[in-house]
């Protein structure tokens, strides 16, 4: 579970408003979506959450636990993968999942079941004795995912996950998102492509210059709105209001 409240964040002294007075829950069990234009402030709400930004204002709290008063404790809570994440080039990929094991305690055999399931279903089998310098883009984001998979978090938070994947990897993406709810775990993600969060989410947030515009099921968010046909119209909607 994730709760925010009243989180605001500047940059440039209070020059740039990045998040406004945003207050938000996530429930265990549920896909939520983190929805809003470019620069809206998702990822420096995502950032806040996971303990990179401090607010400047509000609480944040994971699982019940507030990340300014606790932060390691609640870091422990979560896996995390930013946009354009990096990685270890000079890890070969399975060296690579080991050590999140090892950061992560994850047992032996519950790592070899992930790491087996994952790299076939990503088609990344052949690929784990080699150098992470050697996989392409997409390669790179499937290691990172499986990594995220063996941390075992409680909490998974995605900042704009589905870009750079091809359409069968984010299948496999879903698939991944849906298996972490079903275990009555946390799961929030950024994206600022529509169709994708009308398929796959439970619940979904609008944010808009920082601030919360609408938040509830698909069918709450419909009710908001004249045309509701789909979430972009909705979306475009609320966000010119
Ligand atoms: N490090 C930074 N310094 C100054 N302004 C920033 C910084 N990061 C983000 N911003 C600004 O904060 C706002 C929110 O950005 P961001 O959280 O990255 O939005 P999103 O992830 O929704 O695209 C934007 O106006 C952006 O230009
Ligand atoms: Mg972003």
């Amino acid at each position: 579970m994730i709760e925010l409240v009243n989180v605001s964040k500047s940059y440039n002294k209070g020059e740039i408003k990045a998040v406004d007075n945003l207050s938000l829950t996530v429930n265990k069990g549920e896909i939520f979506g983190f929805l809003g234009p470019n620069g809206a402030g998702k990822s420096t709400t995502i950032k806040m959450i996971v303990g990179l930004l401090n607010p400047d204002n509000g609480i944040i709290k994971v699982n019940g636990i507030d990340n300014q008063k606790d932060s390691l404790a609640c870091k422990k809570q979560i896996a995390y993968i930013p946009e354009n994440a990096e990685t270890y080039e000079r890890l070969k990929g399975i060296e690579y999942l080991n050590f999140i094991g090892d950061i992560y305690n994850t047992p032996k055999e519950e790592r070899r079941k992930i790491t087996q399931k994952w790299a076939e279903n990503f088609g990344l089998e052949k690929a784990l004795n080699n150098l992470i310098k050697s996989y392409s883009h997409g390669m790179r984001q499937k290691i990172i995912l499986i990594g995220s998979l063996i941390a075992q978090p409680e909490v998974l938070i995605l900042d704009e996950p589905l870009i750079g994947l091809d359409p069968k990897s984010a299948h496999s993406l879903k698939e991944i998102m849906r298996e972490h709810c079903e275990q009555n775990k946390t799961l929030f993600f950024s994206t600022h492509v529509m169709e994708v969060a009308e398929k796959l989410c439970d619940r979904i947030a609008i944010i808009n210059k920082g601030k919360l515009i609408a938040s509830g099921t698909m069918d709450e968010l419909r009710a908001m709105s004249k045309d509701s046909s789909s979430l972009e119209n909705i979306f475009l909607e609320l966000t010119e209001k």
